[in-house]
């Protein structure tokens, strides 16, 4: 009898986010989840309150937590959510000197214990930590990937439905360029069971839903004062990481280096990628309107305005 793998999943930074991916992937039987954080007694708690609920939940996998990155060793997918979020009147690159000194620091501990990982970022300003982690990691671009079109897209997805009165599964769209205001939301690649929505919905409406996506992540930080979203984004990273530890080839919107698409280089953004067991193994290069580009072009000028922000810092 061949007896199957089992997975290991280490979520880095085990508050609002890393705690939810730890749940989410926990509920989606991906495999056992390290949980790991510098407060003491924090994820080793938390992780013990999810392997609790399993019994309840029907889940399997085993949720351990640690202050010690030894214990990721071994570990196929590795989501890091370590950082401070956004406050209200913050915006991401606001983050930029702590969390990038975080992640760098992190970023060495995984390559010592876990070379092999497919490694996620979700910390804000996410293009720019992508890029800077791929710089500390040293690993292949292929496994380096952020987390944010996928978040996004959910977003502009569930705004869609609302507006229509139609199921969410049905609505599919694209969401390329930064996970900052500049996003570009593509309502021409924006379907419900096919139909494109430019037949269904005003552009009036359409236009304040892309501003709305756009929007999405304040939105949330506005009402809650206290910290940034988790729910939807960390639903969005456990995805990321069933398409890679199931090998799905699901095409989805994440943050990928660019090596000339989309006219761009050397910046990680959002554009389609087919993720799968080794990483990022597609990007796929749309055809977009002259203003979409234009805006893609833009929203990468202020990544790179965070990457010569971390250099001025000497982070990078
Ligand atoms: N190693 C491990 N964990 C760390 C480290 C580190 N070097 N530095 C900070 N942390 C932990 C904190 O102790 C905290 O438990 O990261 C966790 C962050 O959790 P929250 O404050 O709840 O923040 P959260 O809402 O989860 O957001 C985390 O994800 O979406 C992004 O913008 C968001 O950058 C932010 C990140």
């Amino acid at each position: 009898m061949s007896v199957g793998k089992r997975f290991k999943i280490a979520s880095i930074g085990a508050g609002n986010v890393g705690a939810s991916v730890a749940q989410y992937c926990l509920e989606m039987e991906l495999g056992d989840v390290v949980l790991t954080d510098i407060v003491e007694g924090l994820p080793q708690g938390k992780a013990l309150d999810l392997t609790e609920a399993g019994p309840i939940r029907g889940y399997s996998g085993i949720c351990t937590g640690t202050n010690d990155y030894a214990d990721i060793a071994g570990a196929d997918v590795v989501v890091v959510t370590a950082g401070l979020p956004r406050k209200p009147g913050m915006t991401r690159l606001d983050l930029l000197g702590t969390n990038g000194r975080i992640i760098s620091g992190i970023c060495e501990s995984i390559a010592t214990h876990a070379p092999n990982a497919v490694v996620i970022i979700v910390t804000n300003p996410l293009d720019v930590m992508v890029y800077l982690a791929h710089k500390k990691l040293g690993f292949p671009a292929n496994r380096v990937i952020g987390m944010a079109g996928c978040l996004d897209s959910a977003r502009m997805r569930s705004f869609v439905a609302m507006e229509l009165g139609v199921s969410m599964k049905n609505v599919d769209t694209m969401v390329l360029g930064s996970h900052g205001d500049d996003m570009v939301p593509l309502p021409h690649y924006t379907t419900v069971s096919g139909i494109p929505i430019t037949k269904l919905i005003s552009q009036e409406r359409i236009d304040a839903i892309v501003e709305r996506t756009r929007k999405g992540g304040g939105e949330i930080v506005a009402l809650l004062k206290t910290g940034s979203a988790y729910y939807a984004p960390a639903a969005s990273a456990a995805r990321m990481v069933q398409s890679v530890i199931r090998d799905e080839k699901q095409l989805l919107p994440c943050a990928a280096l660019l090596t000339g698409q989309y006219g761009l280089n050397d910046i990680f953004m959002g554009v389609p990628c087919v993720l799968g067991a080794n990483g990022v193994e597609q990007i796929l290069e749309l055809e977009i309107s002259e203003a979409d580009q234009q805006s893609l072009h833009r929203s990468a000028g202020e990544v790179q305005s965070g990457i010569d922000g971390l250099k001025e810092l000497g982070i990078l």
